[in-house]
């Protein structure tokens, strides 16, 4: 039975209410990448840091899944062969959707990372500067999320699951930032079938067989229609 990879983007999550970082009014329009999303931003400010980040967390646990996290969910249900979801989302409204098993490449708005000792605990709302690591008490605690000039995470699982894909589908991704946006050309090179659900076309777009333009609530529960009937 045919194996789906599933890779999200910001814009699966636009419609919970969480905005985007390149669309009009995005939040890389509001902030500087160098400022809140590298390690050299956080060493030179934390506070601005952990406020972006506690500002994030709070709008993101009060989201709620829409129609295309939720057919995600379904599909992963129905469908008779492995459903993967691969997302660079910190938020978690894929699990709160119901699907499970998501691998997130760029880390969760809810955890907490040493970057002493690299252990891990859930962040409480608000983390502070200079919050302590619970194990080795270093005041060194930053939110769990990959910065540029990262490795994102579970590279080598979703290599794996990449390497393994019949389906590859992009939903709400700009395919601007990688390694995610080279994902189409990785399992294309290998035989997969891929498509991009998007509500532009993204930068990758010439490099996907199939395109489906539109809202995500509206055109990824239809999708999972088309494939759930065809059970191919
Ligand atoms: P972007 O903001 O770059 O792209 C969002 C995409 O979603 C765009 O192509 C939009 O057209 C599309 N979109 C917007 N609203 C949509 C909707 N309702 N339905 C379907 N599509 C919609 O976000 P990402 O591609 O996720 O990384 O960005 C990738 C990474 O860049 C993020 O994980 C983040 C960011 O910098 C880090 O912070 C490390």
């Amino acid at each position: 039975m045919k194996k789906i990879v599933i890779l999200t983007g910001a814009g699966i999550s636009a419609e919970s209410g969480l905005g985007t970082f390149r669309d009009e009014g995005g939040l890389w329009s509001q902030h500087r990448i160098e400022d809140v999303a590298t390690p050299e931003g956080f060493a030179r400010d934390p506070k601005l840091v952990q406020g972006f980040y506690n500002a994030r967390r709070a709008t993101a646990a009060s989201a709620r899944p829409n129609p295309g996290h939720l057919a995600l969910a379904r599909l992963q249900a129905g469908w008779p062969g492995e459903v993967v979801i691969v997302t660079q989302n910190v938020d978690a409204l894929h699990e709160a959707g119901g699907a499970t098993g998501v691998l997130h490449m760029h880390g969760v708005l809810a955890g907490a990372l040493c970057a002493a000792c690299q252990h891990r605990w859930h962040a409480p709302d608000e983390m502070r500067v200079n919050e302590p690591c619970p194990v080795c008490h270093a005041p060194t605690a930053r939110p769990d999320v990959v910065w540029f000039g990262e490795m994102p995470y579970h590279m080598e699982e979703i290599d794996h699951h990449l390497g393994e894909a019949d389906l590859f589908a992009a939903i709400g991704t700009s395919g601007q930032v990688y390694p995610a946006a080279a994902f189409v050309s990785q399992v294309a090179a290998a035989g997969a079938s891929t498509v991009e659900l998007n509500l532009d076309p993204s930068a990758m777009t010439g490099q996907f067989d199939e395109t489906r333009i539109g809202p995500a609530s509206q055109i990824v529960p239809a999708w999972v229609d088309d494939l759930l009937r065809s059970r191919i």
